[in-house]
């Protein structure tokens, strides 16, 4: 299948970042730092991973204490966003602190931060809230906060949302999260879920499912590029639609158009929304920590054919 690019405003810009990112040497670092010393910070062992750029400013997030049974010493946020006054959700954010335990576990990028890519993403969704109505939902690798999926489940009107990740900590502390916006979904049904797109069992009673398939940030990883891609055709419906941003980071975001065009029509979109385009243009533009290679999310459309 041909890709579709659409306003690729971006693609001519020579690219050098060539490194593929491996997840045993991305921990491995981790490791090392942690060992060295003595502490994680708020940074990833993946490439421009030091979070010197956190976010577009489209999701709001102020301190939140109105939070009931956590005893947690996790930071409560409320999110809000201006295109969608309804959005009223807490967020827990994970303390930084990793374990060497966790390190050498599953990949545990999802339990530092929301990453600009699900804020772009749960932005988009507010504008596009009409993708949903109605429909079956599904988020993968959302993190540890699933805010596009959350966002969509408290006021889009879905039938029902899955927000998913294959990191136990993640589901866990989302399904907190859940419990604390109740009031907010209404007659959406929502499921929090350990989804990993390598273990087909985590599939069973998910093939076909859903409507819509959100994913943000999650093609830098070499061997999970296959398994999400062949999960995204295991649940989506046969006239389904997958949205995915992630930054280029070097050539991943490629390599995965690559393995999905053999399956899916593809449609890359670099410029999605005029607003998102803008602030990047002029943070390119004046904002030296700014680098499009990693923090510019592009979309990825993917439907089955
Ligand atoms: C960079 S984080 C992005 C998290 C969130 N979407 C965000 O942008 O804040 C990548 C996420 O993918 C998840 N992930 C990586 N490999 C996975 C796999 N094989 N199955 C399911 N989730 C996976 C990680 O647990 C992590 O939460």
């Amino acid at each position: 299948m041909a890709v579709e690019y659409h306003r690729d405003l971006m693609s001519n810009i020579p690219n050098n970042r060539d490194a593929e990112y491996s997840i045993a040497k991305m921990r491995w670092r981790m490791l090392a730092r942690a060992l060295h010393e003595g502490r994680i910070q708020d940074s990833l062992g993946f490439p421009g991973s030091v979070r010197q750029f956190s976010t577009f400013g489209l999701i709001h997030m102020m301190p939140s204490d109105d939070v009931e049974n956590d005893n947690s010493k996790d930071r409560w946020l409320l999110c809000s966003c201006l295109e969608e006054p309804r959005l009223k959700l807490k967020i827990r954010l994970l303390s930084g602190k990793i374990t060497t335990d966790e390190l050498t576990g599953f990949d545990n990028t999802g339990n530092i931060c929301v990453w600009p890519s699900e804020e772009v993403l749960t932005y988009y969704c507010m504008k596009n809230k009409e993708l949903f109505g109605g429909n079956s939902v599904c988020e993968l690798g959302g993190g540890m906060s699933c805010l596009s999926g959350l966002a969509v489940a408290a006021t889009a009107g879905a039938k029902e949302v899955f927000v998913t990740d294959g990191n136990k900590r993640c589901v866990e502390n989302v399904q907190g999260i859940i419990e604390q916006n109740l009031q907010y979904f209404g007659a959406t049904q929502v499921v929090s879920r350990l989804l990993r797109w390598d273990v087909d069992e985590d599939l069973t009673d998910l093939k076909s499912r859903f409507d819509v398939v959100i994913c943000a940030d999650c093609l830098y990883y070499e061997d999970g590029r296959h398994a999400l891609a062949e999960t995204i055709w295991k649940i989506l419906k046969r006239d389904g639609v997958a949205v995915i941003l992630a930054p280029t980071r070097g050539k991943t975001f490629q390599y995965f158009i690559d393995i999905v065009v053999k399956d899916f029509h593809v449609e890359r979109v670099v410029s999605y929304d005029t607003h998102v385009w803008d602030l990047h243009c002029r943070l390119k533009e004046r904002a030296t920590k700014y680098d499009e290679d990693l923090h510019y999310p592009q979309m990825i459309i993917l439907r089955k054919n």
